[in-house]
């Protein structure tokens, strides 16, 4: 299929790039850099063996959508592309309902307009908020707590109105928990601008020496050590389940929602040691206060995957761990410093 790749610069999409062009499909990339690098197009170059197509367009910009649908036979969308910050969401939500509902819903009418009719949704499990129980299964009640968390509710809600309207329309929800990990290449993986907000990025900088210490926020949660626990996701396994939704809606099957997640619960701490053991680097953390916002513990009931995609997470925490100390080492300050082939030594 020709397959249009929104955000297919960005963390995961790059890395759902790799898998969709391994499985022969073929791909329209476009992302505007508002949070990756144009440096990533050669990086997909070395690892598929082709030059990727990648447009810099903004999804808001509602003509240059048009443009990309024109001429080019795309048969189905995966649509990555959203600001993803829960504490910059808080400050600044009129940009978060701009950039990602605004242009989700260019997106939606463009597939209209070209008669493209299948998705694959990038969500999350934030919008679960703070769930009763866990696991967490797909039919847990939806409930938000912050402005992006909102847009992946209302983005999710918009699709299945269409879905309603228009048999001839079907998407996947991907309900991601913790998404981590590296490409094994060490070329392609995740580069936060700024401070990360996010553990494992922030462990890896640690580790690099970029940061002195990680803050823990909270050790006195009802978990195993007190510590928050989450579903920590190899991106490669989310990467394989992009292209394993797409085969679920060419197989005709309705629209569905579904939790991409290992089923496993880490804690803080043993994220730590895992990555101490991987890297053979400290550490270093204390224990502060929790952070707002913050819950005990979240992860997937991943049943449904199983069931409907034939997906299951193949990699373990210490996997994750490596893939992403492999990528961070090669790579300390992100794309502008990597090598351009495996095998290079990382500018330092
Ligand atoms: P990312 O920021 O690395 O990738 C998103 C890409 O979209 C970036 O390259 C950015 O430049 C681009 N983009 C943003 N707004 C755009 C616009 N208006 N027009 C064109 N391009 C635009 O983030 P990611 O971690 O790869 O996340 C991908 C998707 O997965 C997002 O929708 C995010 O909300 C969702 N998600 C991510 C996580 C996570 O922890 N990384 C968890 C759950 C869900
Ligand atoms: C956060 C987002 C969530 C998003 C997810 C994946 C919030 C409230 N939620 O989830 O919407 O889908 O990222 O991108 O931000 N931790 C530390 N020190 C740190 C960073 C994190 O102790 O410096 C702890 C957290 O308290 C938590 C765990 O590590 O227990 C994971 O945190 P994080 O990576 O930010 O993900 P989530 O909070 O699960």
């Amino acid at each position: 299929m020709r397959v249009l790749v929104t955000g297919g610069a960005g963390y995961i999409g790059s890395h759902a790039c790799v898998e969709l062009a391994g499985r022969g499909h073929e791909l329209v990339l476009v992302d505007n850099f508002s949070n990756s690098s144009p440096l990533v197009a050669g990086r997909l170059a070395t690892l598929t063996g082709r030059e990727p197509e990648l447009h810099r367009a903004d999804l808001r910009d509602r003509a240059a959508v048009d443009g990309l649908f024109k001429g080019r036979g795309i048969d189905a969308v995966i649509h990555f592309a959203a600001l993803k910050a829960v504490g910059d969401s808080c400050r600044r939500p009129l940009d978060y309902f701009d950039n990602n509902i605004g242009g989700t819903i260019h997106l939606l009418q463009a597939m209209r307009a070209h008669g493209v009719g299948r998705l694959v949704f990038s969500s999350s499990a934030t919008v679960y908020g703070d769930p009763d129980g866990v696991p967490v299964r797909e039919d847990a009640p939806l409930r938000v707590t912050n402005p992006y968390g909102r847009t992946k509710l209302v983005m999710e809600q918009l699709i299945g109105d269409l879905c309603t309207s228009d048999p001839g329309f079907r998407a996947v929800n991907l309900r991601y928990f913790n998404p981590v990990g590296a490409h094994p290449s060490g070329l392609i993986g995740e580069a936060p601008g700024g401070v990360p907000d996010n553990l494992m990025p922030y462990v890896c900088q640690v580790a690099v020496g970029l940061r002195e210490r990680l803050a823990v926020f909270g050790g006195d949660w009802p978990t195993v050590d007190g510590t928050g626990v989450r579903d920590y996701i190899h991106v490669m396994d989310l990467a394989r389940a992009h292209a394993d939704a797409l085969d679920f809606l060419v197989r005709g099957h309705r629209s569905a929602s579904i939790n991409l997640g290992t089923g496993q619960g880490t804690s803080v701490l043993q994220l730590v040691r895992a990555f101490e053991r991987a890297s053979g680097r400290a550490v270093p953390y204390e224990i502060v206060d929790r952070r707002p916002g913050d819950v005990a513990e979240v992860y997937a009931d991943p049943s449904l995957a199983h069931r409907l995609l034939g997906w299951r997470a193949e990699h373990d925490i210490d996997a994750m761990c490596r893939d992403a100390w492999h990528w961070q080492s090669r790579n300390p300050g992100g794309y502008a410093d990597g090598p351009a082939a495996p095998g290079g030594a990382a500018a330092s």
